[in-house]
């Protein structure tokens, strides 16, 4: 089937959400972490549950979060994450980010997370995290720089997980960023990155998930602003990791166009984007890998 018509139609339209996404960041700079709003207490607490099961369930079998410390980077609005890890035994919990967003976070949402998790979690993992979130000794904390300087934000520390989730794609640089956690990852460290490929605007990628793949380098980066998503694909993540001496390193698929779907969704590629290397069918995948050390 030919899709010209269709692609030119919502190209167009993708174009006048690119300017009022790069308008709306010059007018109010970053602002919205995720979907959940602010004074959702139960939607944070639920997405960071989710959250935290997610990075459970693509670890590999063997790797347990009991006893690891654990870094996260970029948590957006809310820690809940960090609780959530503590309450299933992570031995202790760091944040760092670009922007300061999750700094006004209350106890009681904490507490919240962890009577979530209190159903299939033991008990002292989850006294014990109540009493981590609580207290200024360091398992339990985070830390913002715009320079977002990974080893200076970790004070020298190292790490047996590193995970991220809905971040990696904001990132201007990911080899740099893939370069600095290598230097905090410990012998062993697994890392477990959850990483959005979609289109942004939610109008544009409920209808065309691909959207921003449609244009040249040079058009899209015309309308750039911080934390646009960056457009590296899965093969971009192999390399890098690759690169720093981690191995085993795999996207595993997390949701894809559905075959019925595919040919439209993926016609109109720009280049590098219309080479099957780029494997336009991942919207969502989890990157996957090992630090040997
Ligand atoms: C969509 S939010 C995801 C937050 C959280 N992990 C979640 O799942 O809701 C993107 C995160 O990336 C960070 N970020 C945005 N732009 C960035 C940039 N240019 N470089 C590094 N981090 C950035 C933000 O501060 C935010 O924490």
């Amino acid at each position: 089937m030919n899709y010209a018509v269709r692609n030119f139609v919502i190209r167009t339209i993708g174009i006048v959400f690119l300017v009022l996404a790069w308008a709306k960041n010059r007018l109010r700079g970053y602002s919205t972490p995720n979907l959940v709003q602010a004074e959702d207490v139960g939607g944070k607490v639920e997405y960071a549950v989710h959250t935290a099961r997610a990075w459970r369930r693509y670890l590999p079998a063997t790797v347990e979060i009991r006893g690891r410390e654990v870094l996260e980077l970029c948590p957006g609005s809310s820690l809940g994450t960090g609780v959530a890890l503590l309450g299933m035994g992570a031995s202790s919990y760091r944040a760092v980010d670009v922007f300061r967003l999750a700094s006004t976070e209350d106890a009681a949402l904490f507490d919240k997370v962890l009577n979530l998790l209190a159903q299939d979690h033991a008990t002292a993992d989850i006294e014990r995290a109540r009493s981590l979130v609580r207290s200024p000794d360091g398992g339990f904390d985070y830390r913002v720089d715009r320079s977002f300087d990974i080893p200076a934000l970790v004070d020298g520390r190292k790490f047996d997980l590193i995970v991220s989730c809905a971040a990696f794609e904001h990132y201007d640089d990911i080899d740099a960023t893939i370069a600095n956690i290598s230097k905090v990852a410990r012998t062993g460290c697994v890392a477990t990155h959850i990483v959005d490929y979609q289109t942004h605007s939610r109008w544009v990628r409920e209808r065309d998930p691909n959207n921003i793949y449609r244009y040249s380098e040079g058009l899209y980066r015309l309308f750039s602003f911080p934390g646009q998503p960056n457009r590296r694909r899965p093969l971009d993540y192999v390399r890098a990791f690759e690169a720093n001496g981690w191995k085993n390193v795999r996207v595993v698929k997390a949701q894809t166009i559905a075959q019925a779907d595919l040919a439209r969704l993926t016609s109109g590629m720009a280049s590098p984007f219309d080479r099957a290397e780029m494997q336009m069918d991942i919207l969502a995948g989890v990157v996957i890998a090992e630090y040997p050390g």
